[in-house]
């Protein structure tokens, strides 16, 4: 079984990734500044845990040796994003390639192309540093994640209220279904790049989801259109977020959330 290195492994997307990878076999290395304790919800049993930071680059020699294919799951927010996305990935790739691991999978995210949004630009510009690289790479485009979408809808919380993005509509997926697609890609061997996108199984506007999240919480709180402004508001209304064509038959919203509760 190939030795599989999860970069970011403790985060959201990177914890369902690693469970998934240990739960068909491989041999399993997490990479993130911090290392979870064994009781930790993000420590996953079987999973070998390294400390390494991409930005500046201490550690990354250590999480990438004797690594047939890596997977990374990284996020940074604010101005980390375009030095985790750039720098950190560049460091990456530059200590995989000398170390000889042959293959990387990104995890990206659907309809970025064109956006002004920053941080989608900062993706954009991490998917070109995979690209460049002389590991056979493999591009993963998700839709929004489930936990994301409740997170915006979360956002009216202080205000005693649930907000819902006005013409905006989301095709969220479940972190299980994103990670089962990383590690069928980590799990190509052909040299060739591929580029996949991943929908969840639903498209649904913002307020019939925030509906479904105050129905499964028994909120009482008030869902309040908002208009987001900036070039994350321009992309979703412009539906750059939805990808029809590639949904998976995964876990839908309304599922996930009984699941949750
Ligand atoms: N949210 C969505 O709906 C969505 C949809 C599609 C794709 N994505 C993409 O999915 C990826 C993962 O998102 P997420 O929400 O799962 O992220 P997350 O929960 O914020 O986790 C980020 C991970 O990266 C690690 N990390 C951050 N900075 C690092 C550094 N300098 N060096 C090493 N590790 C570092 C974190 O651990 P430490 O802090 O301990 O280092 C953590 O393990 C992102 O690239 C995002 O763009 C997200």
């Amino acid at each position: 079984m190939p030795r599989v290195l999860v970069v970011g492994g403790t985060g959201l997307a990177g914890r369902a990734v690693t469970a998934a990878a240990v739960e068909r076999g491989h041999e399993v290395v997490v990479a993130a500044r911090r290392a979870p304790d064994d009781d930790a919800p993000a420590y996953v049993d079987g999973a070998q845990y390294v400390t390494a930071d991409l930005v500046g680059g201490g550690g990354l020699e250590e999480a990438v040796d004797g690594v047939d294919v890596l997977i990374d799951a990284s996020n940074g927010s604010g101005k980390q994003a375009a030095r985790v996305f750039l720098h950190g990935s560049r460091n990456l790739l530059h200590t995989a390639a000398r170390f000889g691991v042959g293959r990387a999978v990104q995890l990206s995210i659907a309809g970025i192309d064109g956006s002004r949004y920053p941080y989608y630009r900062a993706k954009l510009a991490q998917e070109q540093v995979y690209r460049e690289s002389p590991l056979a790479t493999r591009i993963v485009r998700a839709t929004q994640f489930h936990d994301f979408v409740t997170a915006v809808f979360e956002r009216g919380r202080p205000f005693g209220a649930l907000l819902a993005p006005t013409g905006t509509r989301f095709q969220p997926i479940a972190v299980e279904d994103v990670a089962d697609a990383l590690v069928d890609a980590a799990e190509l061997t052909a040299a060739a790049d591929t580029e996949r996108t991943i929908g969840g199984p639903a498209i649904e506007s913002a307020r019939s989801l925030a509906e479904q999240l105050k129905a499964a919480r028994g909120s009482r709180r008030p869902i309040v259109p908002v208009r987001l402004g900036g070039g994350l508001g321009a992309t979703w209304r412009a539906g750059h977020n939805l990808a029809p064509e590639h949904a998976v038959d995964g876990v839908d919203y309304t599922a996930w959330l009984s699941a949750a509760a």
